[in-house]
């Protein structure tokens, strides 16, 4: 993996070599204590390059004499509107991309208004890491773009803060979130070869050394507990399914957990009801919600978050052979509720079904929120720009839509309703596993998960189009882009985690 810078935290005014990062507010203004000569040196320049100080905005200018640094990288941070969460990673993300390959760059967190605070602070660093995270694992020397020797990102990057107590303290959160996010990234982009479920139920045993209880449930386990569903997509591969089951207890012990499920396709062929072969590969991704699950687990822990949680994860691989599931054929999922498989590459919901319904059973959560590669509708209706949002509580989903603002991992609601629900009625068993033909096929697969939920608070993000094949921004290079992680991080912080 291609190397992370390291991050330091170095006293306001300590001395900078390399390049020297300043912040500029409205109108290219600088902090006071930039100096004199820095100050003039860069109103200058910012007239000539008609620098305006924008958020994200940047000025390159050859060091002044006086100061130690080599280089001076004068970067915007002027928005009408408050920075979010989301603003702090993508300035950090810039600051990365324009000092690449510099040994040292050290960043004076102030602007022309006051200090940066610990948590921004540590969100630029975070957005830095986020930044340099390239999945570059199967290249060998020879492919690689830059070669070997010239670096992505910085090797060293010193943020010279107010209080370097308070700047490390928020950046051990930031630094888990972000692990957790580049995790998700890694689990979406490896290959299916390398990636099966119990592969990845492996990665996720290894958990354990954050302090997660890990328990993994082998196929005999799932046929006991009646899985049918699940156990149904799984036939047509010779790599058996597992269900993964994350804890994290760091909250009091009589208070209820969240959950979070996910959906694990390690890889979907469609089954018998097969995929054309054009971008068939990026079904490799089919597991980007069960990556999330996992990826916001590993920043709970990772931030000794107090907070309950579970994560649960179906895992299977999704495949043709002589045992793969037919069309037309009927199973009865956990609940009891019985199917008919119309099309076998409707398979998610199908997973989804027994895990959440084993979720809300064992573990009587506070809320469930379900994440899952499950529709190419949603991508249709919403493209790569938001996640679908469905659900049956107001107060939930309110709550998502307000973390999704902030940390831009957006969200859009869809409507769940009795019209829809009715669209997935069988004709020979209970409920079929596909709605009417193309009309509201990101609904329908809502719906159909709805069926497995019964009172709980419940919320399903369908994230077909957001974990992986989004344009790369200014924090994620990578196909796969670790969506959720920082959400559901978000919606915890906000709203479910003592003290
Ligand atoms: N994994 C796919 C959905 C998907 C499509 C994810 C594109 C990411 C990118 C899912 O299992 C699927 O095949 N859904 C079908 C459902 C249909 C058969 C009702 C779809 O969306 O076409
Ligand atoms: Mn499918
Ligand atoms: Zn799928």
């Amino acid at each position: 993996m291609a190397s992370l810078p390291s991050i330091e935290f170095v006293a306001k005014d300590a001395p900078a070599k390399g390049v020297l990062v300043v912040l500029a507010g409205k109108d290219a203004g600088l902090a006071a204590s930039a100096g004199d000569a820095v100050r003039s040196l860069v109103s200058r320049a910012a007239g000539v390059a008609r620098f305006k100080g924008k958020h994200l905005a940047t000025l390159d200018v050859l060091a002044p004499a006086d100061v130690d640094a080599d280089r001076l990288l004068v970067v915007g941070t002027h928005s009408d509107k408050p920075l979010t969460d989301e603003d702090w990673l993508k300035l950090g993300g810039v600051i990365a991309a324009k000092t690449k390959g510099a040994s040292e760059v050290t960043i004076r967190c102030e602007r022309a208004d006051g200090d940066v605070s610990a948590a921004e602070a540590a969100m630029l660093a975070a957005g830095a890491s986020l930044r340099a995270y390239d999945f570059d694992l199967y290249k060998t020397k020879s492919s690689r773009k830059n070669g070997d020797d010239e670096p992505k990102v910085a090797s060293k990057i010193a943020l010279a803060v107010a209080d370097i107590a308070a700047a490390k303290d928020a950046y051990t959160v930031q630094e888990a979130i972000a692990a957790g996010t580049m995790l998700a990234r890694d689990l979406v982009n490896e290959p299916a070869n390398v990636l099966g479920p119990v592969e990845f139920a492996d990665r996720i045993a290894a958990l354990s050394q954050q302090g997660i209880d890990v328990e993994i449930l082998g196929e005999a386990e799932l046929r006991a507990l009646k899985m049918d569903a699940l156990l149904g997509v799984a036939q047509g591969s010779p790599r058996p399914p597992r269900l993964a089951i994350m804890r994290w207890n760091g909250g009091p012990d009589d208070e209820a957990p969240i959950a979070f499920v996910g959906k694990g396709v390690v890889f979907d062929t469609g089954g018998i009801s097969i995929k054309p072969a054009g971008s068939m590969d990026e079904m490799k991704g089919d597991m980007g919600g069960a990556a999330a699950v996992v990826g916001v687990m590993r920043a709970l822990a990772g931030r000794s978050a107090k907070v309950n949680a579970i994560g649960i994860v179906g895992l299977v691989e999704n495949s043709v052979d002589g045992n793969a599931q037919r069309p037309g054929d009927i199973v009865t999922a956990m609940s009891g509720t019985t199917i008919e498989v119309l099309n076998t590459d409707a398979e998610g919901r199908l997973v989804l079904a027994d895990a959440l319904w084993y979720c809300q059973d064992r573990f009587k959560p506070k809320f469930m929120v379900n994440l899952a590669t499950l529709t190419g509708a949603i991508i249709v209706a919403l493209g790569n720009q938001h996640a679908g949002l469905f659900s049956n509580n107001d107060e939930l989903s309110d709550r998502l839509l307000a973390a999704g603002i902030g940390t831009g991992e957006k969200v859009w609601r869809l409507p769940l309703a009795p019209e829809y629900d009715k669209m997935i009625e069988g004709k020979f068993a209970d409920i079929k596993n596909i709605g009417g033909g193309r009309a509201a096929g990101a609904i329908t697969a809502a719906q159909f998960l709805q069926r497995f939920v019964n009172d709980v608070p419940w919320a399903h993000l369908d994230v077909a189009g957001t974990a992986m094949g989004s344009p790369a921004n200014e924090y994620n290079q990578s196909w796969a882009s670790g969506f959720g992680v920082r959400l559901l991080d978000r919606l915890v912080s906000d709203h479910y985690q003592a003290g």
